[in-house]
């Protein structure tokens, strides 16, 4: 079997749809969306279109499960024993049996919403940052970066879950959340013990895990206010061994980036004008 596949390799039927991020964080009707200022953008019940957006976030989480499951197994399988050690083999072995769980819950919880597979498109985002010939890289830009915004959306979706009263929502939410805890959990520990001896190699890990960060801190999508629909959860952050200080750089990068799409919608706005 060949190692090191591309995410232009991965095996889909043709219900699914390939988009790129870029597109989506892009996207000029964002920006439009945003000048019309409707309020807190946080999910709430009383929030116009969070139908629409829950099932929207809710098949990107339903993909991001398929990716997550294809980017541990290619870790069990890409590297030899030298450069990742048996013991990591094991920890994304048992990640992607949680990750095969997760996509099973995320298919009957988009069913439970009313949504079809391929109803929204697929960007393969996170498993390009599991393609990284490093496993200290794949380990800090998947298992720290995108499963530590896994925790932020599912404890936001989980409180979505609670606020409507939904408990099919809330349970498989919180489910979800216990295992990602553990996935960030493994990158943080490896991260720590591969690099031991090596201290730029981990500083190198962890620039990477900042790219990846800010991609999905873009236009205010996550942070610590009521205009962020996805909220930065400290708590199960420091469980998974993210410092203080760690949370504290991830919450500044979220706040200016908020800042950024102000600055743009205030200009898109006076454009207009
Ligand atoms: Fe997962
Ligand atoms: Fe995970």
């Amino acid at each position: 079997m060949k190692r090191h596949l591309n995410e232009n390799e991965l095996a889909r039927d043709e219900r699914f749809r390939r988009n790129r991020i870029e597109d989506q964080i892009f996207d000029p009707r964002n920006v439009a969306l945003a000048t019309r200022d409707l309020g807190p953008a946080q999910m709430s019940v009383d929030r116009p279109a969070v139908s629409e957006r829950s099932r929207s976030l809710m098949h990107g989480i339903f993909v991001g499960e398929i990716q997550a499951l294809e980017g541990a197994g290619r870790t069990c399988f890409d590297f030899d024993d030298t450069e990742a050690p048996f013991a990591l083999k094991l920890d994304m072995a048992r990640q992607c049996w949680d990750e095969s769980r997760h996509v099973e819950i995320s298919c009957k919880l988009s069913d439970h919403m009313g949504t079809d597979i391929g109803e929204y498109g697929e960007s393969a985002f996170l498993f390009a940052a599991a393609c990284n010939p490093d496993p200290v890289m794949r380990l800090c830009g998947v298992n720290r970066a995108l499963e530590g915004l896994a925790i932020d959306v599912f404890s936001s979706m989980k409180a979505f879950g609670e606020s409507t009263e939904d408990p099919i929502l809330t349970f498989c939410e919180d489910w979800m959340l216990a295992d990602e805890v553990t996935h960030v959990k493994m990158g943080s520990d490896w991260l720590r013990r591969l690099t031991e001896t090596d201290l730029d190699r981990r500083e190198r890990a962890l620039e990477f895990q900042r790219t990846v960060d800010k991609v999905f801190s873009l236009g205010g999508f996550r942070g610590e206010s009521e205009e962020n629909p996805i909220q930065i959860t400290r708590k199960f952050r420091e469980l998974a061994g993210f410092s203080q200080e760690e949370c504290d750089e991830l919450a500044e990068l979220a706040q200016q980036a908020m800042e950024d799409a102000r600055t743009m919608v205030a200009a898109a706005a006076a454009a207009q004008s």
